[in-house]
């Protein structure tokens, strides 16, 4: 099975030393636009965004909203003794994850086995943890990308530039036209979700939405159109504008606008080319 998003030595069996170096060792090194299991600090004051979107809904967004989902990712994964580096490695196969594998103690009393390695037992995680890796771990990562994708508008530019720019205009026209094809996408979505910009392992960039708290990198819950790695992300839950806009969601769409980190977008693209190889 290719995991082209995962890392594939993603996780640590950390009460588990005797494991540490081998397959269920850590990650040797950051992957590009990975995730920590714990929440970034947040790259502008919550006023900074003003008046497009306003501080008191920021400040729950992220110290509430966020942090709660980050508590129970955490909860979730030590009650199965799994600690992760990079969150984004567990999106693509979150049904065929194993439990970290367990040392059969009693063997390790005998002095026979003391001479042999430890013997590890796979299996799969239970049920719930995988839907609280689906929802909370969903979450945790959609708005880490959330917060990346903002900047305040005097510190941003209009769009993205070099390699990113010439992209947007091959698929989608002109900016403007971009622009208006994910705010109708985000528009049309019922309910809770996100809006993305997802770029492709086939290089192709495409717009689409996702349910609850799923993103584009969860290969076994997304049509395979949509799969690949997001580069713009909007809330379209109602707690991300419901204090300043109500039930307005064009309002906050079109004053999101004015705060889209076009620097990020521009380096997540970058990074895309060269993580797929482009
Ligand atoms: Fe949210």
């Amino acid at each position: 099975m290719r995991l082209p998003l995962i890392h594939r030595r993603a996780f640590l069996a950390s009460a588990l030393p005797a494991f540490a170096g081998s397959a269920w060792g850590v990650e040797e090194r950051p992957a590009p636009l990975g995730i920590p299991l714990h929440q970034e600090p947040l790259n502008f004051e919550l006023h900074d965004l003003e008046p497009y979107l306003d501080s008191r809904t920021l400040k729950i967004h992220y110290h509430e909203h966020h942090a709660w989902h980050v508590q129970k990712l955490r909860a979730s994964l030590d009650e199965v003794e799994l600690s992760v580096g990079n969150v984004t490695s567990l999106m693509p196969c979150i049904m065929s994850l194993n439990r970290p594998p367990q040392v059969r103690r009693s063997i390790l009393t005998l002095s026979v086995a003391q001479t042999k390695p430890a013997t590890g037992v796979q299996a799969p995680l239970p049920e719930e943890v995988q839907q609280c890796i689906r929802l909370h771990g969903g979450a945790h990562i959609n708005h880490t990308a959330f917060w990346r994708f903002l900047a305040p508008p005097d510190k941003t530019p209009l769009g993205p530039d070099g390699k990113a720019a010439q992209a947007f205009d091959e698929e989608f026209g002109t900016l403007s036209q971009f622009k208006e094809a994910f705010t109708a996408a985000a528009m049309n979505h019922s309910g809770s979700g996100w809006a993305w910009l997802v770029y492709r392992p086939d290089r192709k960039l495409v717009i689409t939405t996702t349910r609850n708290e799923d993103n584009p990198l969860m290969k076994e819950f997304v049509d395979w159109r949509d799969y690949g790695r997001p580069i713009l992300a909007l809330d379209l839950w109602e707690h991300a504008y419901y204090l300043k806009y109500k039930n307005n969601r064009r309002a906050y769409i079109d004053a999101w606008w004015k705060v889209v980190n076009w620097n990020f977008v521009s380096k997540a693209h970058a990074i895309c080319r060269g993580i797929y190889g482009h």
